[in-house]
């Protein structure tokens, strides 16, 4: 079963040491559950999960992004709302769809694209803290990264929920495993920690201030990788054996994406190992679907 899972690459006759974690063999698992969940919400309420995306202004990133996220809605049968607005968006008129939202009932989820035109930048925690914390599908909100950090149930950030599920679902071990995660961003870095902690891992977090690197990543069983740095992790950093997720995606080229392990060398080493492109990108997507039906099903059962 696990092994349907992994994928063993022939590259030149020689079988690549490690396995292939690939984003599109979890993501349909973690679809097809999101799936389930939401038929079982139209048996028992006769209500369809219904996202809101919130975009502002004209990034082309952002543009990719948000029609991923339209399109694995309609794939599933949700109900999806999506709302362009100018560049010239003001804050008051952002925080006024987001009002508009949070008390419209065929919406369950909400969530803002980042990053914001530069102009509304300062008015991005506000912006998030404004939507109503149970259709929150990002988990960015206060809120939730505190009812997370203490064990709480909580809608969870997409992305390093994703790593955790994709962790269990191939069978790598996080309970008692040393896991390094370098970056301490408040989308992957810093929940990415309080999830492995969760379960039961000794966690250590890196960033750019910290000393001797490679000799801690060295110790680590698992390494999760999300700098924004291409090719950091280079294979002297790595443990043989180690699962390495790479969170990263850099545009090094107009067609060329790399992550931030430098993959052909470091799946020589590593017993497990994401892609990029084709890795935990399509996790977050299959995520975000998991939490608008955790959405609707937490604000259903309170009515
Ligand atoms: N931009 C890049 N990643 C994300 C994400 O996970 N959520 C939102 N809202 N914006 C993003």
């Amino acid at each position: 079963m696990i092994e349907a899972f992994y994928k063993a690459k022939s590259k030149a006759g020689v079988i690549m040491s490690a396995k292939l974690l690939e984003g599109k063999v979890f993501a349909a698992k973690l679809r097809e559950e999101a799936g389930k969940r939401a038929e079982a919400i139209r048996a028992k309420y006769g209500v369809n999960p219904g996202l809101a995306v919130i975009i502002v202004g004209e990034n082309p990133a952002s543009q990719v992004y948000v029609r991923n996220k339209h399109k694995a809605c309609t794939e599933l049968g949700f109900y999806s709302e999506g709302i362009e607005m100018s560049e010239n968006t003001t804050r008051e008129e952002l925080l006024a769809e987001i009002d508009r939202l949070n008390k419209d009932e065929k919406i369950h989820g909400i969530l803002v694209q980042l990053p914001l035109p530069k102009a509304l930048q300062p008015y991005e925690s506000e912006v998030l803290e404004a939507i109503d914390p149970l259709k929150d599908v990002d988990g960015f909100h206060p809120v939730n990264v505190g009812r997370m950090a203490t064990g709480q149930q909580s809608l969870l950030p997409c992305t390093p929920h994703g790593c955790i599920r994709m962790l269990e679902l191939a069978d790598i071990p996080m309970d008692g495993a040393n896991a390094v995660v370098i970056g301490r961003s408040n989308i992957v870095g810093k929940p990415m920690m309080h999830l492995l902690l969760s379960r039961n891992a000794t966690v250590t977090i890196c960033h750019s201030h910290t000393k001797n690197l490679a000799e801690i990543t060295r110790q680590a069983d698992i390494i999760v990788a999300a700098v924004g740095k291409p090719k950091f992790v280079t294979a002297d950093m790595v443990k043989p054996g180690a699962a390495v997720i790479d969170v990263g995606i850099n545009r090094i080229a107009p067609k060329k994406l790399v992550g931030d392990v430098d993959f052909d060398a470091v799946k020589e080493v590593a017993g497990a190992i994401t892609p990029v492109p084709g890795g935990v990108g399509l996790l977050t997507i299959a995520m975000l679907m998991q939490n608008t039906v955790a959405a609707a099903e937490m604000q259903l059962a309170d009515k």
